[in-house]
Parts: structure tokens; C-alpha cells; sequence
């Protein structure tokens, strides 16, 4: 503790040196996005490039970005979220000289540069064979998967860790692969830009170029300095809830119109970089996407009611509406909707370019997991067949968006 309180001291006088300059000093400079609330309450140096609209375009040096990335527990009342947007910026300025007051306005008017064709249409078509197929989830590998993941220190997306935890990932789903006789699904990954190390983990399912269906979650979680950081529920969770979807569906020997996207995100933690890489990846090489949908935090039930929780801001309100009659019709629980009140999660990255995103979430916002971001992110209060209703959610939804082929 005494530890923490002098370096917290001694950085907290470099930052202050720092701003008496020009520009902040520091590793690597970040421009950032964030509610006006939230930096106002910061104990970190900042310049100002833009206020709009309650919100802020600032620039702050890596340990800014660690005190933002753990602001919820400091913030009272909670005060939004914040989005890590150098690459943006950086790509912007490339090209031609943007003010930060217009670079905040594109960004908060959400710029529809969509990557996508038209509008889909969102109807249950394939009843038989979801029904069937959901019944093939098999809720212990879940469990499985979730004790390797939780049993590193952490998955910081600028640690050894991290980056070990994405290799496993890959070659989990890799061995998914091998193990199901696939041959048309491709494993790489995105980088999360120069700033951290572990990249984001894309696998690709079907050799078509049609418009994809992308589901995803993060590997990260905060850094392990102060107190290990097992990230069971944020977004364990969520990570292996994909995993279990990403094997059902390659089990199943089912064949799809459209590609399906399994992602798991580096570095949200840190501002939503990661995703943010990844829809940049996408854009560039004009992959287009139909649909996203974010799996981050699906583990624990409130008063172990099995009620699900669909988000609905920052996401697609059809889309939204399409997964409540998902969850009618394959995974029958009750379905009701809450708010994040910013953009909480990777769903967020997508939405911003245009894309349509849903986030289904574990809990009405307020009676998520207590403990998150904290050591005590562990498996003990989470509650396996919730998990499982969202894999069955997942699944179902990739199975109705892809098409399936009939042989
Ligand atoms: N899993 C959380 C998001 C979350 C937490 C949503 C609790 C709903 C309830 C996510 O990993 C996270 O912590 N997000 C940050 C914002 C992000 C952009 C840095 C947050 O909510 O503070
Ligand atoms: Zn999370």
C-alpha cells in the first residue's frame, strides 16, 4: 500500500511537470474521448483539443489511460466510459489536417461509412435445425475454458500475460478446428497498434465474401500490478461463451452462405482499442460485415434469476429486437432491456462505423457482477447454465444470419 501511495506520488509529479510544457511528455500520447463528468473528476494531467455536447476530445500520456481504464471504481456517481481513439486520429491526420472539433463531431455523429451491403432482414427461418443444433452445447467446456483462462495472473493487454492468453485462444480454437475436419476456417490476428502488445484473434468460418456475421468478446482485462486480475465474468465469460457458440456450430458439419467472424478483442479495457483495430482491419480490406454481436459479460445472474438482458443504446434497435425474438423462440427466458449509458463495450466499435451491433448482457445495468475489474473476478459467483442461455442466444443467431446450406 505504501508502495503504491509514494509511486503514485512520484508519477503523479511527473505528470505535473509534464503539463507545465507545451505538450505532455510521456511514452506514447493518446487522444481520447470521454464523458466531460469523467475527466473532470481526474487526478491525471490532460490537455483539452475539444468540448462538445457534454463530451471531451483529450490528449493524455499511458498513465492517464491507466487511470481511466480504472475510473468505475473511483467515479461516484458512475460517469461514463471512454474510448481510446488515437488510431483514428493518427490515420486522420495523415491524410489532411482535421481540427479536433470537427475529428469529435464525425465521431460523435457516427460517420456511416458503412462497410455493408443492404439492410438485412431479420427473420427465423432454420427453427428445425437451431432447435437441434442448441441441444449439442455442452455447458462443461465452458466451465473448462474458463478455469484456464481465470488461472492466468492477468490478460493485460500490455503484458506477457495477455499475450499468452491470446495464444491460447488461437490455438484452442485452432484445435477446434482440426478436431471438427474443418479446413475452411482461418486463424490470425489483428495488432492492437503500437502501444500493446496482444492482438485481437479472428476466426474466419467459410471461404465465402459475402457480407459476414461477426460474434465476439475480449481476452483482456486491467494489469495485475496492485492484485491479480482473473477476469472471470469481464469477460471470461464472454470469451468462452464464444468459444462454446464457435464449436457447436463447427461440430454441428452445418455449411453457411456467409462467413462467420468468431473475434475475440484485445485491449478493451484500455478504451476500446482493440475492436477498434479490428473494424479498421475490416474497413481496409473491405470485408464486409452484416452484423455484430458482443458477448462481454454473461455469467452472472442476479438473484440467480435467468432473466436476459439486451442492451439498448449505442446498438442496432432491430437487430436488438431480433435477438429478443431469438431468445423467445430457441432459449425461452424472459427478456428485458437496460442501458449502459455510453459506450461500455466493443459492440460500440462497430455501431460507430455503421454496423449493426447488439449486446446482450448478463443482468440489468447496476446488478451486474460487483466484483469485476477487481481479484475477486472469479468463478464461484457465476452461474454456468446462465452462460449457457447466451451461448444458445449466439448460436442461434449465427445460424439464422449465416444461412445455412442444405447438402
Ligand atoms: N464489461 C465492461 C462493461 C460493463 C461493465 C458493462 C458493467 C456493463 C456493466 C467493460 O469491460 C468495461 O469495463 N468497460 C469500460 C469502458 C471501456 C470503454 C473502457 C467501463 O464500463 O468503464
Ligand atoms: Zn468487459
Amino acid at each position: 500500500m505504501l508502495l503504491k501511495k509514494s509511486l503514485f506520488i512520484i508519477s503523479s509529479a511527473v505528470m505535473l511537470a509534464a503539463t507545465t510544457s507545451a505538450a505532455i511528455a510521456g511514452p506514447t500520447n493518446h487522444q481520447v474521448i470521454a464523458p466531460t463528468c469523467l475527466i473532470s473528476a481526474a487526478k491525471f494531467s490532460f490537455k483539452t483539443l475539444s468540448n462538445q455536447q457534454g463530451v471531451s476530445l483529450i490528449e493524455v500520456n499511458d498513465a492517464g489511460i491507466q487511470q481511466l481504464a480504472e475510473a468505475k471504481h473511483h467515479t461516484k456517481p458512475a460517469c461514463g466510459g471512454f474510448m481510446d481513439v488515437s488510431r483514428a486520429w493518427e490515420s486522420k491526420q495523415a491524410l489532411r489536417k482535421q481540427t479536433p472539433a470537427t475529428f469529435l463531431a464525425g465521431h460523435l455523429s457516427a460517420s456511416k461509412k458503412s462497410l455493408t451491403a443492404d439492410k438485412p432482414t431479420y427473420q427465423i427461418k432454420h427453427e428445425k435445425q437451431v432447435t437441434a443444433l442448441i441441444e449439442t452445447i455442452t455447458p462443461a467446456n465452458m466451465w473448462e475454458n474458463l478455469t484456464t483462462l481465470t488461472s492466468f495472473k492477468d490478460r493485460y493487454a500490455d503484458s506477457n500475460n495477455g499475450v499468452k492468453a491470446a495464444d491460447w485462444i488461437k490455438a484452442k480454437i485452432e484445435s477446434i478446428a482440426k478436431e471438427t475436419g474443418h479446413n475452411d476456417v482461418t486463424v490470425y490476428t489483428v495488432s492492437t497498434g503500437s502501444r500493446y502488445k496482444q492482438p485481437s484473434v479472428v476466426a474466419k468460418f467459410g471461404n465465402s465474401d459475402k457480407p459476414g456475421i461477426v460474434i465476439g468478446g475480449h481476452i483482456d482485462t486491467l494489469s495485475s500490478t496492485w492484485e491479480d486480475k482473473p477476469g472471470a465474468d469481464d469477460d471470461g465469460s464472454g470469451s468462452v461463451t464464444l468459444m462454446e457458440t464457435a464449436r457447436t456450430i463447427l461440430a454441428s458439419g452445418m455449411q453457411f452462405e456467409k462467413p462467420i467472424y468468431f473475434i475475440w478483442y484485445s485491449a478493451e479495457e484500455m478504451g476500446l482499442v482493440g475492436s477498434d483495430h479490428v473494424v479498421a482491419y475490416f474497413q481496409d480490406k473491405n470485408i464486409p460485415v452484416e452484423a455484430a454481436l458482443q458477448l462481454d459479460m454473461t455469467g452472472y445472474a442476479y438473484k440467480n434469476e435467468p432473466t436476459m438482458w439486451l442492451i439498448n443504446d449505442f446498438v442496432s434497435k432491430d437487430l436488438t429486437k431480433f435477438m429478443e425474438t431469438l431468445i423467445n423462440t430457441y432459449v425461452k427466458q424472459p427478456v428485458k432491456y437496460s442501458k449502459c449509458g455510453y459506450a461500455c463495450s466493443d459492440h460500440a466499435s462497430w455501431n460507430q462505423a455503421g454496423i449493426p451491433a447488439a449486446f446482450p448482457f448478463e443482468s440489468e445495468m447496476g446488478h451486474d457482477d460487483p466484483y469485476i475489474h477487481t481479484a475477486n473476478d472469479k468463478m464461484d459467483v457465476l452461474s454456468l447454465s446462465h452462460m449457457t442461455d447466451y451461448a444458445k442466444l449466439a448460436t442461434s443467431y449465427a445460424v439464422e444470419m449465416a444461412v445455412p446450406v442444405s447438402k
